[in-house]
């Protein structure tokens, strides 16, 4: 598929079928993945895939979780959001609503749920970064989600970022046996969108580029 066009039509998948992704699948997109930049050629990613039972488990622990804890997803900011950015989020949850709504659905817990449970996903891929790693790499793990989502639309797969289960880091630590030295950084659930869901039925808008740049020449 063509590159741009790979990118014109990338969107987050927030349901999917149970069709199954093989490990030869997956293997295909990380190698092509892991062709992205990073400082220094570090590569200091690390996937963690859990499919099958243990993909299940994984989301059944998570949804308990979400239950008991209630942390939900947010911009996760340290100081107030600048106006252009809050506007930003309440946009792009005012757009989806309707969309839910025609499934029945409580946004909140829709969007909640849906992330831990990967939104049925048959596949949840986790990358670590080792602690010992300052800050500055989380951009190489960025690059290689934005690979990571690209080159499986390519694929033809469906893909939703699931920054969710950093709130659950610990959880996830303990369910997944992940070493206390890594940080779990990005979940991604991969697998084929269900095309009848109303939830997959709307594209996120961008604001203008005149509103992120800033030319000096
Ligand atoms: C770092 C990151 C974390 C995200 N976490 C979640 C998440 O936990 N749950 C979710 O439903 N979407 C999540 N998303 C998807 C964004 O909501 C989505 O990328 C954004 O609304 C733009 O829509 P698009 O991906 O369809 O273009 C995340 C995206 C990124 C890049």
């Amino acid at each position: 598929m063509d590159l741009l066009k790979a990118i014109k039509e990338r969107k987050s998948t927030r349901a999917f079928k149970p069709d199954k992704v093989s490990r030869q699948q997956i293997e295909e997109i990380l190698k092509l993945v892991i062709d992205a930049p990073s400082a220094i050629n570090l590569q200091p990613w690390e996937f963690i895939v859990v499919m099958g039972e243990e993909k299940e488990r994984l989301s059944r622990r998570l949804i308990k979780l979400y239950r008991e804890k209630q942390i939900s997803c947010s911009p996760g900011n340290v100081k107030p959001l600048a106006e252009n950015f809050s506007k930003r989020g309440a946009e792009s949850f005012e757009l989806m609503n309707p969309y839910l709504e025609k499934m029945g659905q409580d946004f909140n817990r829709f969007v909640n749920e849906g992330s831990c449970n990967f939104y049925g996903a048959p596949v949840a891929v986790i990358m670590c970064l080792d602690n010992a790693f300052s800050k500055a790499r989380l951009v190489d793990i960025g690059i290689g989600l934005g690979y990571f989502v690209l080159i499986a639309h390519h694929f033809g797969f469906s893909t939703c970022p699931i920054g969710l289960i950093n709130a659950y880091e610990d959880d996830m630590k303990e369910i997944l046996n992940i070493p206390e030295n890594k940080d779990v950084v990005i979940g991604i659930a991969l697998g084929y969108a269900d095309p009848e869901s109303p939830a997959n039925q709307f594209k996120s808008p961008r604001d203008s580029l005149d509103n992120f740049v800033k030319w000096v020449d």
